[in-house]
């Protein structure tokens, strides 16, 4: 039995939210936006809001996440549910899906059978971390990687992945060839479960760390972001000056609509853009110096 708190707040307050629950004693964050399926008997998403979903063990737990939240965000609108483990675990089941992506096949491990010959595969199982591969950003994102890595001259390029999530992009560039990476979250978990990804799937070779960007030094060949749009604008100085001469920085989790406002925030930082993806309302713009 596990018993949930469901956060509706307006998107832009997300990563705040993110950073309070990363407190929390929660064995699950969920973050569902528009690009997911409303879940059954949930009311749809009014336009710029999203829903937080935030797993306990135990009632109390959820009631003081709940505690917390209302000091923060007392607009919120709190929804309480309990939910069978059962339930649950195969719920997670019924909506993975494996992808292809480039060169590049991310499947989860009753499904590996599906994995084409001439794709790289990597295996990753729905867990607590964002980046199974089938959001739209992490797709685009690996398609990017993808053509990127097919440039002979990029093997053994150094790699930052910023919000890593479940490892997927620095997994990916790996598999292809890149040379050593940094990868970092803000959320502790989430690392883990990145580390945990990474031995499972034999990829070494990438400094797993919540180290914040700020203190993540140096220049890298290839630079990727998908995070929410208004921290990549907070973000733009630094991800500009951490792409190396010649390289490519690649920036997703950004709407469609938001995308004039982050290729502007990287123009002033000297970036032009070399080529933009749009899949369903998301863009991932891709910029060099
Ligand atoms: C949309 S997920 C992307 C996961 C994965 N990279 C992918 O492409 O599927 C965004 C991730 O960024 C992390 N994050 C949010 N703000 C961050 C920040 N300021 N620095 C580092 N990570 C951050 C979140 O914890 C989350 O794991």
């Amino acid at each position: 039995m596990h018993h949930t708190l469901r956060v509706r707040i307006s998107e832009s307050g997300m990563d705040v939210l993110e950073a309070l629950a990363c407190e929390m004693e929660q064995v699950g964050i969920e973050i569902r936006d528009h690009s997911l399926k409303p879940l059954p008997g949930v009311e749809p998403l009014p336009e710029g809001m999203a829903d937080m979903v935030l797993w306990f063990e135990t009632e109390d737990a959820s009631r003081e996440a709940a505690e917390l939240v209302k000091a923060d965000f007392p607009d919120a609108a709190l929804f309480f549910e309990t939910v069978e483990d059962q339930d649950w675990t195969e719920g997670w089941k019924k909506d993975v899906r494996a992808t292809r992506a480039g060169r590049l096949w991310v499947g989860p491990s009753w499904m590996t059978d599906s994995r084409p010959d001439d794709c790289v595969g990597l295996v990753i199982d729905p867990g607590m971390a964002f980046g199974t591969g089938d959001h739209p950003t992490t797709a685009m994102c690996m398609e990017a990687i993808s053509d990127w890595m097919d440039d002979k001259n990029h093997e053994g390029c150094s790699v930052l992945d910023v919000g890593t999530g479940s490892g997927i992009l620095a997994m990916a560039a790996r598999k292809l060839g890149s040379g050593p990476a940094v990868a970092n979250d803000i959320d502790p978990q989430a690392v883990e479960i990145a580390r945990e990804n990474a031995a499972k799937n034999g990829v070494d070779g990438v400094e797993w760390t919540t180290k914040p960007l700020e203190r993540i030094r140096g220049r890298f060949d290839l630079v990727l972001a998908n995070i929410f749009a208004n921290v990549l604008c907070h973000y733009a100085p630094r991800l500009a000056d951490a792409v190396a001469d010649g390289g490519r920085l690649m920036l997703t989790g950004i709407l469609n609509e938001q995308a004039g406002e982050v290729l502007t925030a990287f123009e002033r930082e000297g970036m032009k853009l070399v080529r933009r993806r749009d899949r369903d309302e998301w863009t991932l713009l891709e910029m060099a110096h």
